[in-house]
């Protein structure tokens, strides 16, 4: 495996940041994650405007060509004979020495883009039984809109979710609504049909995946209702799923060791799995 630092392909051992990068320090940088399907990057276009929306917000520069880094990103997929996988990039501030305040002018972005596979196989034994899923606080900053990576909050909640012998955690706000998963967008089929999450703000990350699964409604005929939920409305749901680039969209089959749906994985999480792909770009 070989991964890109700021300007060089290092073997995977070896690939390395200075101890004094902001990204260490600070966490003062921002990430994306793009699925690598038969060898092609799923939704780039997204992906990277997402990933300048989150540069811009914090005032990092990229620190390269957009066309460089479209470069970058398929020879990290190719060098490293990714098939069906995962890409990471990750913009930092730079190297300075350790102050809270942005570092001098000219220092330069951190750039680290890595690849790696996936299971397609494995992926979906999983999606064919369904992940639990657990609720907790919501406990992060109030601009989750911006890909940091600052994620001490969702690290602490996937463990939470891990012991509890969960794949998933589902924020809460003061208000009983749910945020989004610690890593993914979530979701709710109700008693009616209509599938709903909750529309786009400072709370939640702008989902890509989100983005594509509203396109496969309206195609499907679904009816979409963009809303908050509570998780009490979440436990009565017909169905559940959440969605992220490493998982697609995955069945949610029990919510604080509740069963959703019966326990089993419904019939519009199945179809918009299935079809996911086909309004992806
Ligand atoms: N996470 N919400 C949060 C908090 C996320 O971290 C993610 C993605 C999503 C879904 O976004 P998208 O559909 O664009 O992947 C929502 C990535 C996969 C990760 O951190 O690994």
């Amino acid at each position: 495996r070989v991964v890109y630092v700021n300007g060089r392909f290092r073997p995977h051992r070896n690939a390395m940041v200075h101890v004094e990068d902001r990204g260490y320090q600070l966490a003062d940088g921002v990430y994306e994650v793009c699925e690598v399907r038969d060898g092609r990057l799923v939704d780039q276009r997204r992906h990277t405007e997402r990933l300048l929306r989150s540069l811009a917000e914090l005032r990092i520069p990229l620190p390269l060509p957009l066309a460089a880094l479209d470069v970058v990103l398929h020879e990290t997929v190719r060098r490293n004979r990714v098939t069906d996988g995962l890409v990471y990039v990750q913009v930092t501030r730079g190297v300075a020495r350790r102050d809270h305040g942005f570092p001098p002018a000219g220092t330069r972005p951190s750039l680290v883009v890595s690849a790696r596979r996936t299971d397609r196989e494995q992926n979906e034994r999983l999606a064919a039984a369904g992940v639990a899923v657990v609720t907790l606080a919501e406990t992060r900053w109030a601009r989750v809109d911006i890909k940091s990576i600052s994620l001490l909050p969702n690290v602490l909640a996937k463990q939470a979710a891990r012991e509890q012998g969960a794949r998933e955690a589902w924020f809460v706000d003061r208000n009983g609504y749910v945020t989004e998963g610690a890593s993914s967008n979530a979701w709710i089929v109700t008693g009616a049909g209509a599938v709903v999450t909750r529309p786009v703000g400072p709370d939640i990350l702008r989902g890509i995946s989100r983005e594509v699964v509203k396109d496969a409604l309206a195609a499907e005929g679904l009816t979409f209702e963009e809303r908050p939920f509570t998780v009490a409305e979440a436990l009565q749901a017909r169905e559940a799923f959440l969605t992220a680039a490493s998982q697609i969209v995955m069945p949610v089959v029990r919510i604080d060791g509740r069963p959703i749906g019966g326990g089993r994985p419904g019939p519009v999480a199945a179809a918009l799995r299935r079809s996911f792909h086909a309004h992806a770009e």
